[in-house]
């Protein structure tokens, strides 16, 4: 999943992983029920998931538990031919085919690569973000669990790789920004990871209100009592463990880590943190655009 430099054009932006796949990608055909879960890693996607397949499941828990996660929300652009094996886990197109609607669909892409479907049929979609500092720690330990990442190298070398976009998905300044400034275009609900961490409650009923949704307080309290950190560490259908473990080594670092916010304050060192502070001043000048470093 690296960025490839070596185009011209879109340098650093065309996912090298994508080089067989790509075509069917950006021709992918949305359906203009489907719903859009687009993160950066590390964001919180599964967790965002989880509550989305809850709210489409009306609160049923046995519905969302007989299948895993990457099964009930497929990933756009996951491609069965480049670095993931046939077969475990299917590519998202062939998957997304099969799947009736409305469907959730999940992608990591940057906004100027989504493929132009999604706007044509007016699709939802709802884009969740995480400050840039836990995404790193987070990022650091995911490197190295799952398979399909390059050795991340020390903490030291991982965070300069970040800051310079050299990481699977590229910058995360610009996929934070790029989403945000097309936040009036689109149907887009923009949601943050420490909010949901602070207020889940309040979450769940803005993402009820965007999708024109009511459910009742009972369900409600049984969609966040199934997708809380503790309830979804012990999930296999959410917490990635059915995955083959030449995939995902959860034994190096488990899928469900800590999910806290806050714990780059256990890693970074002073020095580390100040450098990393200048440069995301430079990177996040002139945004609107805030992040809760803790809460
Ligand atoms: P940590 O590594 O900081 O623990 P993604 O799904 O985008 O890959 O994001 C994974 C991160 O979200 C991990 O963060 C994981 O623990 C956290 N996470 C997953 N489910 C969560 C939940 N229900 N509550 C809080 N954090 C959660």
């Amino acid at each position: 999943l690296q960025f490839t430099d070596d185009d011209p054009e879109h340098a650093e932006d065309i996912p090298k992983y994508a080089e067989d796949g790509w075509p069917q990608v950006e021709a992918f055909q949305a359906r203009h029920d489907d719903l859009l879960i687009a993160t950066y890693p590390k964001s919180g996607t599964t967790w965002l998931s989880e509550i989305l397949d809850m709210i489409y499941h009306d609160g049923d828990v046995e519905k969302c538990r007989r299948d895993a996660i990457f099964n009930r929300v497929p990933f756009l652009e996951m491609n069965s031919r480049g670095h993931i094996p046939l077969s475990s886990p299917p590519a998202g197109i062939e998957l997304l085919e099969k799947t009736p609607s409305p469907r959730l669909v999940k992608t990591h892409l940057p906004v100027q690569l989504l493929p132009a479907s999604f706007q044509e049929k007016g699709c939802k979609v709802i884009y969740m973000a995480r400050n840039a500092k836990d995404v790193v720690i987070s990022y650091y330990y995911f490197y190295q669990m799952a398979k399909i990442h390059p050795d991340p190298g020390t903490l030291a070398e991982f965070l300069e790789a970040f800051m310079n976009g050299k990481v699977a998905y590229g910058s995360w300044y610009e996929h934070v920004r790029g989403w945000w400034e097309k936040r009036q275009e689109k149907q887009l609900l923009y949601l943050f990871y420490e909010d949901m961490k602070k207020d889940p409650q309040r979450e769940v009923q803005k993402i009820l209100q965007f999708l024109g949704k009511e459910v009742s307080e009972e369900t409600v309290a049984r969609i966040l009592h199934h997708t809380s950190f503790q309830e979804m560490k012990k999930n296999p259908a959410a917490n990635y463990e059915t995955m083959p473990s030449s995939l995902m080594d959860h034994s190096l670092s488990p899928f469900m880590r800590k999910g806290i916010s806050g714990d780059w304050k256990n890693h970074f060192t002073v020095a580390q943190n100040e450098r990393f502070d200048r440069h995301y001043q430079q990177h996040m000048a002139g945004s609107d655009l805030c992040f809760q470093m803790e809460v």
